[in-house]
């Protein structure tokens, strides 16, 4: 273990943050911490919503983070105190040995054969789903695409019939519990937020746990099914408790970050409509594709890399040092939440040429350009924690889109750009409303 000499360390500084500085952390996030980074260095201090983080810029340094290669910083305190006591013992609410051996069981649910499975269910829904669009007035893609994940988690991710009752209590609970974590007033008060988030897990729990007997018995293709026959090379398998903990987690990692993607790439592709004809050539002439086809739309995986550049859906990762540490020279105690910020690199132009630029090409076989350094591109983010479900979600938003762009043409006005709020994960303010027009 390596020891740290404190006295040899830069001490971390930052600014005392007022109301200015929050106003222009959510308006201009990208300005903010290029202020800080001229203004503090490679680390610097600040209060957010009570909590001293230390923000950490650069590939570098990220790297000390996520190879973290003395076992310094840990993931779950840090996560437990944003997402609280909503989605304990997930997997990213786990660390070191615990986490490794659930992660190796869990891996069983996320191979190749398993992917192929989840995309022959999820098309049908997609199809069906999309085909009730013309209906919708005044679309807001924005919405469009959270219905429409929520349908397909019920369908791929739990596999369980209910009836339409049971499903609006289920989606509460479940929007209830994701929103819980970012109360500003973080304890049960009634009719509070954080207590509708410990009302919502009780009713999630209660629900996997009553659907958990069939399941072992009858299995399914469904994410579900294959949590209770998933085994790691030694034979260790899940827990009753674990497959609840895992399947309210993975609800949560799966849901609002392929909406946030989907509505990023919906944006620049409606403001970018040679980008949208290119990518629609390519699925009209990929036709009907399984999930190995998908993975063949070269065009729209770059339109999906660029986009996930632009607007990271996870735009900060915390981490709690256990021991006194340091990180690009800089002394960080024990204790303190580190937070780095994907959103951030995206855009440093020692790295991106023109970062904000939308540019799918950078991507391409010729530039990748995100092979600068290789923390330089990380919205999924890196090390021991890096997105378990990264395929499935390219998986599910290629579905989406291939079908998307084979049924309609979307357009915003000129000029138009898509409000972000980035206070927790970056939504679109207005939902992101578009003209739709549908394809013979
Ligand atoms: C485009 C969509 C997605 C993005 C951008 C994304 C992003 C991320 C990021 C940045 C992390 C790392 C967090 C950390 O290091 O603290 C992460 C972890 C995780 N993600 Fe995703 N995610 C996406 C989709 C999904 C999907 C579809 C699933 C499940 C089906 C999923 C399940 C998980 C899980 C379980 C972890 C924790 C992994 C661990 O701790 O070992 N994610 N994701």
């Amino acid at each position: 273990m390596t020891t740290v000499d404190h006295q040899a360390l830069r001490e971390v500084t930052g600014p005392q943050l007022g109301l200015l500085h929050l106003i222009r952390l959510r308006h201009d996030p990208i300005g903010h911490s290029q202020w800080l980074r001229e203004n503090y260095g490679e680390v610097s201090r600040m209060n957010f919503l009570g909590t001293q983080l230390y923000s950490v810029n650069g590939p570098d340094a990220f790297e000390t983070i996520f190879v973290n290669r003395d076992k310094v910083f840990a993931s779950g305190p840090a996560w437990s105190h944003f997402i609280g006591p909503f989605f304990t013992r997930g997997l990213m609410l786990l660390d070191f040995e615990e986490h490794l051996h659930h992660r190796r069981i869990m891996q069983h649910a996320f191979g190749q054969d398993s992917l192929r499975r989840y995309h022959a269910m999820m098309v049908p829904h997609i199809r069906r789903n999309l085909d009730a669009w013309p209906d919708i007035a005044q679309p807001r893609l924005h919405q469009m695409f959270k219905e429409l994940t929520l349908d397909l988690a019920l369908e791929v991710f739990v596999g369980v019939e209910l009836d339409p009752a049971d499903q609006k209590k289920i989606n509460r609970a479940f929007i209830d519990a994701v929103r819980a974590g970012v109360s500003i007033i973080r304890r049960p008060v009634p009719g509070g937020g954080w207590a509708r988030g410990l009302a919502a897990r009780r009713v999630l729990e209660e629900f996997f746990r009553g659907a958990l007997p069939a399941k072992r018995r009858d299995g399914g293709d469904d994410l579900f099914g294959q949590l209770c026959i998933a085994e790691d090379e030694n034979g260790n398998a899940f827990s009753d408790d674990d497959i609840v903990n895992h399947m309210i987690f993975l609800l949560m990692a799966a849901h609002d970050t392929t909406t946030i993607t989907m509505t990023s790439m919906a944006h620049q592709l409606a403001r970018h409509p040679e980008w949208q004809q290119r990518c629609r050539d390519e699925s009209v002439a990929a036709g009907d594709v399984d999930y190995d086809g998908g993975l063949r739309l070269d065009a729209l995986d770059r339109v999906m890399k660029e986009s996930l550049r632009l607007c990271a859906p996870v735009p900060s990762i915390p981490r709690t040092a256990t021991r006194d540490t340091e990180i690009a020279g800089y002394f960080i105690p024990a204790g303190s939440i580190v937070a780095a910020s994907p959103h951030q690199n995206h855009f440093l132009d020692d790295y991106w040429p023109d970062p904000t630029r939308f540019d799918p090409d950078r991507f391409s076989t010729e530039r990748r350009e995100d092979k600068v350094h290789r923390l330089a591109f990380e919205p999924f983010g890196a090390g021991v924690h890096k997105c378990i479900g990264m395929h499935f979600g390219g998986m599910q938003v290629r579905a989406i889109f291939h079908e998307l762009l084979l049924g309609y043409r979307w357009s915003v006005p000129e000029g138009y750009e898509m409000p972000i709020d980035l206070v927790a994960l970056p939504f679109a303010r207005d939902g992101l409303p578009v003209t739709l027009q549908a394809l013979e």
